[in-house]
């Protein structure tokens, strides 16, 4: 695992994993380029996650929608108005920073750091200036769509990939013949100005989410439905199919289990990271349950990502800002809530406007109007109609490459049969996002039999999975680069192949060679890269 960024970036700009953005004009803070090796493990990544999340399920469809979206949608979500980090400025040496981080860059700064000015609210951690008064800064980038330059033309990049997928929840609801509970995926870039984007790629102005937003009913839906809601005081089973008479509570955290089984998979043991359950203090107003999952990095224990229960508060506020109903007709409740008399139905009514009045006045809220709207939701409930409540798992893709980097770099100290120590680098990926899964050597290169065997079998591996021609060098030296690289599996042609077909391949982890035919090595491959 690597203990600190600086060895990780030098590889990784060494190997072309990670480059500065726009590099050679001096870099633009907050923006990272992938190059060859990079941009394999990135779709590696983001193919596994589609793969995990939509493709291997029957309950989520895809989405793929634009960067650029009608401004009122952020105005509805709250974006425009809360999406602020507090920034202050030092006016001596005039840098930029956010409030709530002072501490943590005056502790990286370390003796570097001026000491603590007390005369002043907030003094630099660099120059020990004044700062002054923190000030809300909205992180998302604003444009102009079209010629005029007006305020009435502009728009914003997205900053989350989210809301594209409400906004457009009646068509995939329409479109995929999906019903709830069924989730939309989408990946993709999203935008943020962040004030002091830091760590390497970790906080970026510029990267890409791979966001679920998996639709369910109201608990209240699935009490008419099922005549009870299984809670996590029920023990239910997480690892077994989806069930129908689960609650939010069940559906979060069976989405926490499903996201820790992910990136077990993808290479990151339990044993390193931590669910963070935020306390309620912590929680979005709307949120019901929010959890972090976090991973030491060098730079400390840090989100790698969230899963959060956001209730009807997604759907419902599109559906106040676009006037467009975000209802969906759930035909099963509708038949269930038609077995229920007048009395069952009022002593529901009324004890679902008990527990809203409840919450309400637990969260500040106007009681009365929750009993009202609580009425007219169980009306609604009786019809078969409802906002579907929603959990959203949310995942980024260049942290998690990070993460994934971090956990693989390795420098281990080796001593050869002559005692001479040596430094192998390596990073130790699962073949499942492994940039290149096999680079094939011929052991002479000037063996024209060998040559014509080791292209053919790359020529045939090539059309299968991403794999590398090496011709240069000691075979050690081939095999290191490729440690580097974090391919697992080398192939050497010998003289041995040119007369059985056999050839080795060496395994990067163990560094053990096992003599295989083609078919053999197929079937290791496959069982291997298998999710
Ligand atoms: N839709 C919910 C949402 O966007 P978030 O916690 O703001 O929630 C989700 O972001 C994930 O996106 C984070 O856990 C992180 O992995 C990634 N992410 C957020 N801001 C980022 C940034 N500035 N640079 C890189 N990744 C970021």
């Amino acid at each position: 695992m690597a203990s600190s960024l600086d060895a990780l970036s030098a590889l990784c700009k060494r190997r072309g994993f990670i480059y500065h953005s726009s590099e050679i004009y001096g870099g633009m803070p907050g923006f990272w380029d992938y190059g060859p090796l990079g941009c394999e493990l990135k779709q590696n990544v983001k193919q596994a996650w589609w793969q995990f999340t939509v493709r291997g399920r029957e309950d989520v469809a895809g989405l793929d929608a634009t960067i650029i979206m009608h401004p009122k949608i952020w105005k509805a979500s709250g974006h425009l108005d809360t999406f602020a980090d507090p920034m202050t400025m030092c006016k001596q040496c005039k840098k930029l920073m956010r409030a709530d981080q002072i501490d943590d860059i005056r502790a990286e700064l370390g003796k570097k750091a001026a000491a603590v000015n007390p005369a002043f609210a907030l003094s630099c951690p660099h120059c020990g200036g004044e700062m002054t008064e923190p000030k809300p800064f909205n992180l998302m980038f604003k444009t102009v769509v079209g010629p005029i330059d007006d305020p009435s033309n502009v728009a914003y990049l997205r900053p989350e990939t989210a809301q594209a997928i409400f906004a457009q929840f009646q068509n995939v609801t329409a479109t995929s013949r999906m019903a709830v509970p069924y989730g939309i995926a989408q990946m993709g870039k999203s935008f943020r100005n962040e004030v002091t984007p830091r760590n390497y790629t970790f906080r970026s102005r510029e990267f890409e989410q791979m966001e679920l937003e998996f639709f369910i009913r109201p608990d209240e839906a699935v009490e008419i439905l099922h005549g009870h809601v299984v809670t996590l005081a029920d023990n239910p089973d997480l690892n077994g199919p989806v069930q129908d008479d689960w609650g939010w509570e069940v559906w979060h955290k069976y989405w926490v289990e499903q996201r820790k089984k992910f990136l077990n998979a993808v290479g990151l043991p339990t044993e390193h990271f931590v669910e963070y359950w935020q306390k309620p203090d912590e929680l979005a107003h709307y949120a019901r349950a929010c959890v972090d999952i976090e991973y030491d990095f060098p730079f400390g224990r840090q989100e790698l990502e969230g899963i959060a229960a956001r209730s009807d508060f997604d759907l419902s506020q599109h559906q106040k800002w676009s006037g467009e109903s975000q209802m969906v007709f759930d035909d099963p409740l509708k038949q269930a809530a038609k077995k229920m008399d007048d009395a069952a139905r009022a002593a529901f009514v009324e004890k679902t406007q008990k527990a809203w009045a409840e919450r309400a006045a637990a969260t500040g809220k106007d009681a009365v109007a929750a009993v009202a709207a609580a009425e007219k939701f169980c009306q609604n409930l009786f019809d078969g109609k409802y906002v579907p409540h929603v959990i959203e798992p949310s995942a980024g893709v260049d942290r998690l490459m990070l993460a994934l980097l971090c956990e693989a770099y390795e420098e281990q100290k080796l001593t050869d049969e002559k005692g001479k120590e040596d430094i192998r680098t390596v990073l130790h990926f699962s073949p499942k996002v492994a940039p290149v899964k096999v680079a094939i050597f011929p052991l002479i290169k000037k063996d024209p039999d060998q040559d014509r065997i080791a292209r053919d079998i790359f020529r045939k591996l090539q059309k299968k999975v991403n794999c590398q021609w090496d011709v240069s060098g000691a075979i050690g030296r081939r095999y290191r680069r490729q440690d580097e690289a974090g391919t697992p599996w080398c192939i050497t042609v010998d003289a041995q192949t040119v007369a059985d077909g056999t050839f080795t391949v060496r395994e990067r982890d163990s560094m053990e060679q096992k003599r295989m035919t083609y078919g053999e090595f197929l079937a290791m491959m496959y069982d291997a890269l298998e999710f």
